[in-house]
């Protein structure tokens, strides 16, 4: 397998707004990241992914770019950038920035063109159509509620946004709007970036225009089939790779709706696309059919199937991203392990998973000291457009029960993850000095980055040294992976296989007391215990062994 130094690192995100503000308006800032780099350094990140901090009139919290060569107000200035990445630069740290160039905001001068006539010359730098019998174009519903089409008035047509209407579609097919993206990542390279992550890059290729089908008596349909990985899309990273990527900049493109099949298609080293994916299945097993807010319980069969596919699938062919949660998901630890009594356990039983597989792992703000979801008591004190859209539709105009709804907005909402870090005990957990522009999670007392560090038995500590071990034994990056067990209801058990060098992980997924067993035909040689979250004893057997709740322990053949 072809080594490269970004399969051998660990990334880092940071949702600016909400990590740490250093001039009391409530809102994170560049320079409360900088007071925060000593920090990220001790942990052992080598690459930072910053989520947007473009100039923006927020609507989705800078996914919504209006100026892509200059930063929003609320995070600081050019110039604080500069320091930023200078200072991450100085203690050898990477950073990638969060590239969204699916859509805009219509507050671009870009847009604010094309909107004026059908003749001006952005007018192609996004997508237009004229209606349909008095109606949208197609019946395609945004990611977030609603019909995709927006009308515009001046010009009787419709443009399309697929996430909310203040996020145009940009329009790929035109090689003058492609140019314009491609000097813009050049601008940032030059400047010192180490890498991009690609915001939704596998919807950039649009075709058909038609109706999607599975009405199911809905008024819209996800036209997915329409824009998911659509005809150009390789063309066009290719062009991506040829024009600037090549340069050697990390890349990561997140892409639902991808398959193993496709992703190979993206990563693979002769394709000269990305270096990696951000893939969806993982995500979408405790979905019913009616999507993310059709909530179902998670069965551990359904995770470990999925996961032994992708890293069968990917093996020498691809490279996968790690992660269980990031700025869109519910928090991990409440999703996938224990958030009340095994909180620490099960944060440390799922880091022990992320970092024991092949591929990059990536940890979101707050994951490292086992941050949970939050549940606000109203509607009201929530923030995220997706949410609050969907809230709209479902209680005020389609009469569902609130109360489940609320319940979906607990488990799944995005806000979840938007909490502001909790670095202390004072006051708004130490994020602010002024009003947090999101409340904090009342648990921060408990769950604070300070009494995180001082405690050496902390979810912190352990990251710290799952970090290194990946640093120190090859065969956490590069082995070959075996599943055991595979039928298994509590325990998740793999092995991982580097030439001489093999690694035994097992992790149970409850806080039920399973015993493991070594499979028959495994030969148990002598072993030496790397990592627990539990003590261990000094001569371990693992022909047979009784695991304690949310148990993670990772084994070296001698
Ligand atoms: C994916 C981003 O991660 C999410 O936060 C955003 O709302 C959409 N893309 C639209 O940019």
């Amino acid at each position: 397998m072809d080594q490269s130094w970004w399969k051998e690192s660990v990334v880092y995100q940071i949702y600016p707004r909400s990590f740490k503000d250093s001039n009391g308006d409530g809102v994170g800032d560049l320079q409360g990241i900088v007071e925060k780099l000593d920090y990220l350094k001790e942990l052992g990140v080598d690459i930072i992914w910053l989520s947007p901090v473009y100039k923006s009139p927020n609507d989705d919290n800078g996914y919504d770019v209006s100026d892509y060569q200059d930063i929003m107000d609320e995070f600081g200035t050019m110039a604080d950038w500069e320091h930023l990445i200078q200072e991450m630069h100085d203690r050898e740290m990477k950073l990638m920035m969060d590239l969204v160039v699916n859509h805009s905001s219509d507050e671009h001068h870009w847009f604010l063109e094309a909107k004026k006539s059908k003749d001006n010359p952005y007018r192609n730098y996004y997508i237009w159509r004229k209606g349909k019998d008095g109606k949208e174009p197609t019946n395609w519903e945004s990611f977030f509620s609603g019909s995709a089409w927006e009308y515009d008035e001046t010009t009787d047509e419709y443009f399309l946004h697929l996430f909310s209407k203040k996020q145009p579609d940009l329009n790929w097919e035109n090689a003058k709007l492609r140019k314009e993206v491609y000097d813009m990542m050049n601008w940032w390279i030059d400047k010192g970036v180490d890498g991009f992550r690609m915001d939704v890059i596998n919807l950039i290729s649009k075709a058909g225009y038609q109706d999607a089908r599975n009405m199911e008596g809905k008024k819209y349909a996800s036209g997915a089939e329409y824009f998911f990985n659509g005809p150009k899309i390789h063309e066009y990273l290719q062009e991506m790779n040829k024009e600037v990527l090549s340069r050697g900049v990390v890349t990561v493109g997140e892409t639902p709706g991808v398959d193993v099949e496709q992703a190979k298609l993206y990563t693979g080293s002769d394709r000269n696309e990305l270096n990696m994916v951000f893939q969806f299945e993982h995500m979408d097993l405790d979905s019913g059919p009616g999507g993310k807010w059709d909530l179902r319980p998670l069965k551990l069969k359904d995770l470990r199937d999925n996961f032994t596919k992708w890293q069968k699938g990917l093996e020498g062919e691809g490279w996968n991203s790690l992660y269980l949660n990031n700025h869109d998901q519910p928090r991990m630890v409440s999703r996938f392990g224990n958030d009340g009594k095994y909180r620490v356990e099960s944060a440390k039983m799922l880091a022990t998973f992320l970092h024991t597989l092949q591929g990059t792992p990536y940890i979101y703000q707050g994951e490292e000291i086992g941050m949970t979801n939050v549940k606000f008591a109203s509607i009201e004190e929530y923030k995220d457009i997706e949410t609050l859209n969907m809230y709209k539709e479902k209680v005020n105009e389609n009469n569902e029960d609130e109360a489940k709804v609320m319940e979906s907005i607990y488990v799944k909402g995005r806000d979840n993850a938007r909490t502001p870090v909790q670095w202390n005990a004072s006051e708004h957990a130490g994020f602010t000095t002024g009003t947090p522009w999101i409340a904090v999670n009342p648990n921060y007392k408990e769950v604070n980055v300070e009494q995180a560090v001082a405690d050496p038995d902390s979810i912190f500590h352990y990251y710290k040294k799952l970090i290194k071990l990946r640093k120190e034994n090859e065969v956490i990056v590069y082995g070959a992976y075996d599943v055991l067990l595979d039928d298994h209801e509590q325990i998740y058990a793999y092995t991982r296989t580097l030439k001489k060098e093999k690694l035994l992980v097992i992790l149970n997924f409850t806080d039920h007391r399973p015993e493991f067993k070594l499979p028959e035909d495994m030969i148990c040689r002598d072993v030496e215990v790397l990592i627990s979250n539990y003590e261990q004893p000094e001569e371990p057997d693992v022909t047979s062994i009784k695991l304690r709740p949310y148990e993670a322990v990772v084994y070296k053949y001698r």
